[in-house]
């Protein structure tokens, strides 16, 4: 199938840390962006200052179609990063977590179709998928989903409304489960606020900025007894979402609009252990850690099988970790010269 780019593109979360490193891409594709983020944990100077940023919820239908009301027809694609993403703070607050990604994506996706648009692409997460059984297993598209958190369970529901939108066949959606994002492009660096994740609390405490890394649980069924991930550049996920824009919006035009799964990560397990070593070298110091118990929600391992992302979307991700970390380390201003 002959795929373009798309040339309007609705993001939402566009202030967050993927949001952001994807406008900067979608910008280099030379398409027109339109950002839409209530900036509850975002940061608009992220943002360059000629990207339109409205500030509203996707739960709230006006700033919706206030913001796709931005372009003088209609986008071709909408990107839906806008969400809560911690696993730990969905066992806290399973209806807040519900209400974000559950009712904003169904809002969301509601007023793209009424409004036409032909491509939807969301951050759907690797925590939609049941925890593996063997540590070494890889989970492809078709491994059985079974969320152990509510967080996962939001996810999982998103991607049911896209896959009931792409049947009324007029709109094709793509679910993109990223496993976990790291590293840093366009020289922006991963700031949450609070911050819960791992190479950026690790490099922090290492540079004396954040007190010591909790190590989440050290008895786990793993080689080393730490959790296993499968760390995947920022870089990889931002073309992920502007491919797999492309190819929605491609087969919109063809008439075969459909829903599409497909995991980003590089086939990779790290354990929390390797990581803290990864900055340890990259910054030359120690990273002050504790063991502590385990977070809630935590599952032992999530390693992705990519096979798909690399023969659909031509995708091979860089599973170098020591050059995300030095990406991270970079932009957070961590690194001498
Ligand atoms: N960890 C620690 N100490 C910390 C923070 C994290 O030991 O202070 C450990 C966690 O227990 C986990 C690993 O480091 O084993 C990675 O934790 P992150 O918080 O960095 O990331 P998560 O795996 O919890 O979650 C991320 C995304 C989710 C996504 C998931 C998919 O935030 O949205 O990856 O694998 F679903």
């Amino acid at each position: 199938m002959r795929t373009t780019s798309p040339s309007t593109v609705l993001v939402t979360g566009a202030a967050g840390y993927i949001g952001a490193t994807l406008v900067r891409r979608l910008l280099a594709d030379g398409a027109r962006v339109i950002a839409l983020d209530n900036l509850e944990r975002g940061h608009a100077e992220q943002l360059p200052r000629d990207v339109p940023l409205i500030v509203g919820d996707v739960r709230d239908p006006d700033s919706v179609r206030q913001a796709l009301g931005m372009f003088d027809r209609t986008p071709d694609a909408c990107i839906h990063l806008a969400g809560l993403i911690q696993v730990g703070e969905s066992t806290l607050f399973p209806q807040l977590y519900h209400d974000v990604n559950v009712v904003g994506t169904q809002v969301l996706a509601d007023l793209c179709l009424e409004a036409g648009v032909a491509a939807f692409v969301m951050a759907s997460s690797a925590a939609v998928l049941r925890p593996l059984q063997g540590v070494g297993d890889r989970l492809d598209e078709d491994a059985p989903v079974g969320p152990e958190s509510p967080y996962g369970s939001s996810k999982l529901a998103g991607e049911h409304t896209l896959r009931a939108a792409a049947q009324l066949g007029r709109m094709s959606t793509v679910a993109l489960r990223l496993f976990n994002v790291a590293g840093a492009a366009y020289g922006l660096a991963e700031r949450h606020d609070p911050e819960t994740h791992l190479i950026p609390l690790a490099l922090r405490a290492a540079a004396g900025e954040l007190p010591p890394l909790h190590v989440f649980g050290d008895d786990f069924p793993t080689p080393d007894r730490t959790c296993l991930r499968d760390y995947v550049h920022v870089r990889d996920v931002v073309e992920a979402f502007t491919r797999a824009a492309r190819l929605a919006v491609a087969q919109t035009a063809s008439g075969s609009a459909e829903f599409q799964v497909f995991h980003v990560g590089t086939g990779h397990g790290t354990s929390v252990n390797e990581v803290i070593a990864a900055c340890e070298l990259v910054l030359g110091k120690p990273v002050p850690r504790v063991v502590h118990g385990r977070r809630p929600g935590d599952v032992a391992a999530l390693v992705s099988d990519p096979s798909k992302l690399a023969q659909v979307l031509n995708i091979h991700p860089d599973r170098d970790l020591l050059r995300m970390v030095r990406d991270a380390a970079a932009t957070l201003g961590l690194l001498d010269g």
